[in-house]
């Protein structure tokens, strides 16, 4: 039997899975799973640290940052303990500054509101700052073995092929959880969930290599040829394009640098002044209003 019993809408009628193939991919993770740091203790801190990294950023160019973090901060105790800016420097590399910051929110809120023990619901790990669903069901899954399926972008493409789902963006997202949800290994939901997303980064990747699936024969999309153009692509939002320009201030002290919460670009790390130019959308920061005499601008 193939994969799915597909129906037209799979929200009314969910997708029903052959129990083998996630036995075959379960047996295929064990075997070819890579060796990485993060899966070697598997505290909800720790996962939720490597989680929160590894979204937007490649598992090589996390590591490193993985392993000096949790060398600094080994506990939910300490790293709610530090200080905002170091929490920050040891974020430099990772990008996305506001990840660290939510993350070390989120790990205040747990220490000071929870005792520091990672609650076991969903409801309350969502009430955890920085904490979405997708974060929330890896913790769950992989820290606790509780029963619920993650959905990332390769788990979607995976998921998409296996039963020939034609849909995508956000409007799909829901139908997709459904999907992932029956296809979910409830004994072990942590490996599978691990699993379905390792396949999606090595083998089902855009451009996918089905010779070394273990799934080949189980997907819908594999076997209508359909696999490359499985999810379909997202219409392109309209650029808006935009010529920045920094401005270097500087007094014999040394340049100027901000940082403030409400302009458009940069809300949370110190930057130089900028402004636009062209056809200009966007405020420029306030300090390029000042009566700043200029030498070599
Ligand atoms: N992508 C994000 N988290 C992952 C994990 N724990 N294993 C494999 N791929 C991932």
């Amino acid at each position: 039997m193939s994969a799915g019993l597909r129906s037209k809408d799979p929200i009314l009628d969910p997708y029903r899975f052959d129990p083998k193939t996630n036995t075959k991919l379960r047996n295929w993770f064990l075997k070819e799973k890579r060796d990485l740091p993060f899966r070697k203790n598997r505290t909800p801190y720790s996962t939720w640290v490597s989680e929160i990294m590894l979204q937007q950023t490649r598992v090589a160019a996390m590591l490193p940052l993985y392993e000096k973090f949790m060398q600094r901060f080994p506990t939910p105790e300490e790293l709610a303990n530090a200080e905002e800016e170091e929490v920050l420097r040891y974020w430099q590399g990772l990008g996305y500054y506001s990840r660290a910051k939510n993350l070390h929110l989120g790990v205040k809120k747990l220490v000071h509101e929870f005792g520091g023990k990672f609650p076991k619901t969903l409801e309350e790990v969502l009430s955890l700052p920085g904490v979405g669903p997708y974060t929330a069901r890896a913790i769950l899954s992989i820290s606790y073995n509780l029963p619920f399926a993650v959905l990332d972008g390769n788990a979607k493409r995976v998921l998409s092929r296996l039963v020939l789902f034609q849909e995508s963006g956000s409007k799909a997202d829901p139908k997709l959880q459904k999907i992932a949800d029956s296809f979910l290994n409830t004994e072990f939901p942590g490996d599978h969930n691990e699993a379905v997303m390792e396949l999606g980064a090595r083998v089902c990747i855009p451009k996918p290599l089905c010779n070394e699936c273990p799934l080949q024969i189980d997907c819908e999309a594999n076997k209508a040829g359909l696999q490359e153009s499985i999810p379909p692509i997202e219409k392109k939002k309209k650029e808006i394009p935009l010529n920045i320009r920094f401005y270097l201030l500087h007094t014999e002290n040394g340049f100027l640098l901000l940082r403030y919460p409400e302009r458009r670009f940069f809300k949370t790390i110190y930057s130089l002044p900028f402004g636009f130019e062209g056809k200009n959308p966007y405020e420029s920061d306030p300090v390029l209003d000042w009566d700043l005499k200029a030498n070599d601008l």
